[in-house]
């Protein structure tokens, strides 16, 4: 059984409400980027970023270049304005070289209230449901 552990930046609490929803999905533990953990227990790597600027915020990107994800399975998520996803997942896929890196979730961060039927059904297309 993979054991997950769901990351996420969320300044006005959209990106959060995603990461409460995969964690009722998957019942991995939850940190906020800015909380130092150890990944060495955890095989799935969700992280969650809102889309500042048509990528993923500097937070985001900072903690992504500065642990090692190596062999572990990225699982990126994000929700955004009007922009949509942007360059998030391609940035976030260039961030870790040597994971497997899942398709990424985006939503506008005003429909994440009602994102739980998606979220549950990008999960199982990814095969983590
Ligand atoms: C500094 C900043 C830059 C943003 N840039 C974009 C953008 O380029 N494209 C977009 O679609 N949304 C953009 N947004 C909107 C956010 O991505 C959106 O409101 C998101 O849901 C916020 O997530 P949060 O509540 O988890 O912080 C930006 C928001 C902020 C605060």
């Amino acid at each position: 059984m993979s054991k997950s552990i769901i990351i996420y930046h969320s300044q006005s609490g959209n990106t959060k409400k995603i990461a409460d929803m995969i964690q009722k999905a998957v019942c991995g533990e939850m940190a906020s980027v800015a909380e130092s953990v150890s990944l060495a227990d955890f095989d799935t790597v969700f992280i969650g970023t809102p889309n500042w600027s048509g990528t993923a915020t500097p937070d985001v990107k900072g903690f992504l270049g500065s642990c090692d994800l190596s062999g572990k399975t990225v699982v990126p998520f994000c929700t955004h304005g009007m922009g949509g996803l942007q360059n998030i997942a391609t940035d976030i896929t260039a961030l870790c070289p040597s994971s497997d890196v899942k398709a990424c979730f985006a939503i506008k961060g005003a429909e994440a209230d009602g994102a739980e039927g998606s979220v549950r059904a990008w999960l199982t297309e990814i095969g983590l449901l």
